[in-house]
């Protein structure tokens, strides 16, 4: 999958956003410490506040300092290869300015033709800023790569989707757009990959006979962080399931592909996405779905207000910031085994893990000795924090009788001796370079997955009063979300702060 870098400009439009400061300059500068931009990659970031090069530089600087504070020279080695351009973003007069300042930096520096564009704007933009670029001819690739990166969200539901993707696709090929999410950049992630691929122990478990249930969640401490205006028009569902845990559900789900190339990868993936079974009515969306709201409570000691105490969230809202989902795949390696996605804002413990929880022996007598519930074996696989792999399986307690006892075998990152995870959006930043989009939502992908979560939240925009519970911030999550589970017997594993030791 390593593909060959060359000389460019990265254009990051909303450069003067929070995501440009708190994510993507310290992912680039931190390719540059590890000199993986093997070749020249400057940056211009565009935005339309005014400010100059150095303006910009100063408020890059504050923020890569808090993340490297030993760094100050580097930083400012780096830092001379930044520059800022403040351009009227919705004026074909804005990306002629662009256009010559682009042409200004690769004179310059000797840059080869090749241009990266970081949409890190509101949405509404996605329209705006891909016809003005194509006006200028800034997606021909004759003299060099012209690649869109775009973030979430990516529509609101399948027709938005559907309509972005038909604009973009009328300028760029698909092979030019890079639909970030950054959960396929997180290493553990991509491990999955490798775990189930790599391995020939699992496979043979790997399916209907063998598993009894599936979870995937990522679970927060955070709350709303200041982003209501967002948050209360989108909801848990749309913020977190649509796209970061259906990914992860994708990959796990997936069938081995042909080849480990994008192509072949996004093809295993999508298959699992029009396998999931779609919610046709309101009483599959009842047993199915549990959303909830946080009330006030404490999280490690400290009190924390309700969702609706926080400034720009309306008083009569039912947005959820919790969703517990049970998917089936109605395909022959998933029939019936049911597949628990959640997330919440304000639980107990941040968390994203992927739970496989095995059946139990056929004919439990270990169980009937020790009048226990039958045991099962659970692989976690811990994306986030603490990461690593842990399978729990049974032994005998040493004395008479068959006393067992649960024990874990466990691989932890932590003892690699490579002790830094790459940020997500080092790896994703650098793929996108190189132009390897494996790691990227395709857009039938992007369709499909609103196309499962759409009857959903419309049937929650009408019924979210009715359907909406509450839990405290700092617990689990609401207990209409345990009793889903325990009415098949299933039970939510609540993760713990040290994976390592518990
Ligand atoms: C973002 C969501 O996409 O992912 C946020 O918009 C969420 O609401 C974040 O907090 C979680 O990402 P991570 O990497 O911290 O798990």
């Amino acid at each position: 999958m390593q593909h060959k870098l060359s000389s460019g400009i990265i254009v990051i439009f909303g450069a003067s956003g929070d995501l440009t400061a708190r994510k993507l300059l310290p992912a680039i500068f931190s390719l540059y410490l590890q000199n993986s931009l093997t070749e020249k990659n400057l940056i211009l970031g565009v935005a339309r506040s005014k400010l100059s090069d150095d303006d910009f530089r100063a408020k890059m600087k504050e923020s890569l300092l808090i993340e490297y504070p030993e760094n100050g020279s580097k930083i400012d080695e780096f830092l001379s290869q930044v520059f800022y351009q403040a351009i009227d973003i919705y004026k074909d007069k804005g990306y002629a300015i662009l256009n010559d300042r682009i042409d200004a930096i690769k004179k310059a520096y000797d840059l080869q033709s090749n241009l990266l564009f970081y949409l890190s704007t509101p949405p509404s933009l996605y329209y705006e800023i891909p016809s003005h670029l194509a006006k200028l001819g800034l997606n021909e690739q004759s003299d060099g790569y012209k690649r869109l990166i775009i973030e979430k969200p990516f529509g609101v539901d399948e027709t938005s989707a559907c309509k972005l993707n038909k604009h973009l696709l009328q300028y760029f090929d698909e092979s030019q757009l890079f639909r970030i999410d950054h959960y396929l950049g997180k290493e553990t992630v991509q491990n999955l990959l490798v775990f189930r691929f790599a391995n020939a122990i699992f496979e043979p478990l790997w399916n209907a006979s063998h598993i009894e249930n599936v979870q995937i969640y990522a679970n927060e401490a955070i709350g709303l962080e200041s982003r209501a205006g967002y948050y209360d028009q989108n909801g848990a569902i749309r913020d977190m399931i649509q796209n970061h845990l259906l990914q992860l559900l994708g990959i796990v789900a997936m069938e081995a592909p042909a080849k480990m190339d994008a192509y072949s990868i996004r093809n295993e993936t999508l298959k699992v996405f029009q396998s999931i079974r779609r919610f046709k009515t309101a009483k599959d969306i009842k047993e199915n779905v549990v959303v909830a709201q946080y009330e006030a409570g404490c999280i490690q000691g400290e009190i924390k207000g309700s969702y609706k105490d926080e400034e720009g969230v309306a008083a009569n809202s039912t947005t959820e910031t919790y969703a517990a989902i049970r998917f089936f795949i109605d395909n022959w390696r998933w029939h019936d085994v049911p597949f628990y996605v959640r997330t919440g804002k304000r639980l107990k413990q941040r968390a994203t893990e992927v739970v496989i929880n095995f059946k139990a022996t056929p004919h439990p007598f270990f169980s009937q000795i020790q009048k226990i519930t039958k045991f099962k074996n659970q692989l976690v696989i811990r994306i986030q924090p603490d990461e690593g792999i842990k399978l729990s399986f049974a032994v005998k307690e040493p004395g008479a009788g068959f006393k067992t006892h649960e024990v874990d075998m466990g691989f932890y990152y932590s003892d690699f001796a490579q002790k830094t995870m790459p940020a997500a959006y080092e790896r994703l930043i650098l793929d996108a370079l190189q132009g390897d989009n494996t790691l990227f939502a395709r857009n039938d992908a992007v369709e499909a997955c609103w196309n499962i979560i759409d009857p959903i939240v419309q049937y929650l925009s009408k019924h979210g009063k009715e359907m909406i519970h509450t839990y405290p911030s700092g617990s689990n999550g609401p207990k209409e979300a345990d009793n889903m589970l325990s009415e098949r017997g299933h039970q939510w594993r609540n993760p713990t702060s040290q994976f390592k030791n518990n």
